[in-house]
C-alpha cells in the first residue's frame, strides 16, 4: 500500500532512538522529509546519518521538550527547514517507575511537563502549518497504561491518560483540518527496556535482569517483545492520508499483552 506521504513534512519528537527513531524511519522510507530530535546532539547526528540517504531528507534539531521556547523553536525550524509541516509524532522518553508514596510533587510536576505540557505546546505551535496542507495529522505515542495499570507506574498510569483525553479533545477542535491519534504501545524492545528493568532490580522488586526480563515481557500472547519497526508501520499509517477516517482514536499494539475488551 502507498501510504501517500512522499514529500511531506514530519516532526517526530524523541527520535534519536527507540520508538521514535522506528517512526521516523518508516517515514523517511515512504519519502517523507523528516525532522529527528533529542536531547543528546551526538546521537541524534547518528541518528541521522543512519536514516538519512544523503538526500538531506532526514535532519536533527536537537531540543529538550520540556522547554517551551525549545518546542517554538522545532516546529520553527522544521517550517523553515522544508517549508511546512503536514505531520507530527508527539513522543518523550518514559517516568521513573516508583511506588507512589516514593513520588514527591516536584517529581510529579516534572513528569507532568515532560509527558503532557510537551504535547499541548508543540499541537499549539504546529497547528497554523498542519492547518495549511491538505492533510495534518497527529500521533501520540502513549503507553499501555492508558488500558491497564501497571504497578509501581502511578506517574505513567495517571499522566497517559491525559494525552488520551487531550487528543480525543483536539481530533474535534482541529477537525477537519487535522486528525489526532494516539498508539498503545506494550512491551517493546528498546533501551528503555533496560531502563525499567535496572529499576526494578533497585528497587528490589527482581531479584536477577532474567526474572525483570520476564516479567516485563513473558505474558504477551504473541510470546516476544515488539520490533520498534512494526510500531513505526502503524504511527506511519495513521499519520497517512490512507487513515484519512480515522481521529480520536487510540491503538493499542502490545501482542495482546492488555487485559482489556476493547
Ligand atoms: N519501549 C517500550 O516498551 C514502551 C512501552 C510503552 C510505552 N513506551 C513509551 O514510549 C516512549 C518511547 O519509548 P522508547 O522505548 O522509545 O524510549 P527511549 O528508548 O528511552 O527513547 C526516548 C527518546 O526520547 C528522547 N527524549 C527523552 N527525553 C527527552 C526530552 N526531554 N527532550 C527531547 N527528547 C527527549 C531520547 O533522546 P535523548 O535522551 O537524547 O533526549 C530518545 O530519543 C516513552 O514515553 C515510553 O515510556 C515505551
Amino acid at each position: 500500500m502507498d501510504l501517500e506521504l512522499d514529500g511531506n513534512v514530519a516532526l517526530v519528537m524523541g527520535s534519536s532512538r527507540g520508538l521514535g527513531k522506528a517512526c521516523a524511519r518508516t517515514l523517511a522510507e515512504e519519502g517523507a522529509h523528516v525532522v529527528c530530535n533529542g536531547r543528546d546532539a551526538e546521537r541524534l547526528s547518528e541518528t541521522v546519518a543512519e536514516l538519512d540517504d544523503e538526500s538531506g531528507d532526514v535532519v536533527g534539531v536537537a531540543a529538550d521538550l520540556t522547554d517551551p521556547d525549545a518546542v517554538a523553536a522545532l516546529v520553527e525550524e522544521t517550517v523553515e527547514t522544508f517549508g511546512g509541516l503536514d505531520h507530527v509524532v508527539t513522543n518523550v522518553g518514559g517516568p521513573a517507575t516508583r511506588p507512589f508514596l516514593d513520588i514527591d510533587d516536584a517529581a510529579w510536576v516534572a513528569a507532568y511537563e515532560r509527558l503532557v505540557l510537551s504535547v499541548v505546546r508543540v499541537v499549539r505551535a504546529a497547528t497554523p502549518h498542519l492547518r495549511d496542507g491538505d492533510g495534518g495529522s497527529v500521533v501520540s505515542i502513549t503507553s499501555r497504561t492508558v488500558w491497564e495499570t501497571i504497578e509501581n507506574y502511578a506517574l505513567s498510569n495517571a499522566l497517559r491518560l491525559a494525552i488520551v483525553g487531550l487528543d480525543s479533545t483536539l481530533a474535534r477542535e482541529l477537525a477537519p483540518a487535522v486528525r489526532v491519534n494516539a498508539v498503545a504501545p506494550g512491551p517493546f524492545d528498546t533501551g528503555r527496556i533496560d531502563t525499567l528493568v535496572e529499576e526494578s532490580l533497585d528497587a528490589g522488586t527482581f531479584d536477577s535482569p532474567e526474572a525483570a526480563r520476564e516479567a516485563w515481557a513473558g505474558d504477551v500472547p504473541l510470546d516476544r517483545p515488539g520490533d520498534p519497526a512494526e510500531l513505526g508501520d502503524l504511527v506511519a499509517y495513521l499519520l497517512s492520508p490512507r487513515a484519512g477516517y480515522v481521529t480520536g482514536e487510540t491503538v493499542r499494539i502490545d501482542g495482546g499483552v492488555t487485559r482489556a475488551p476493547r
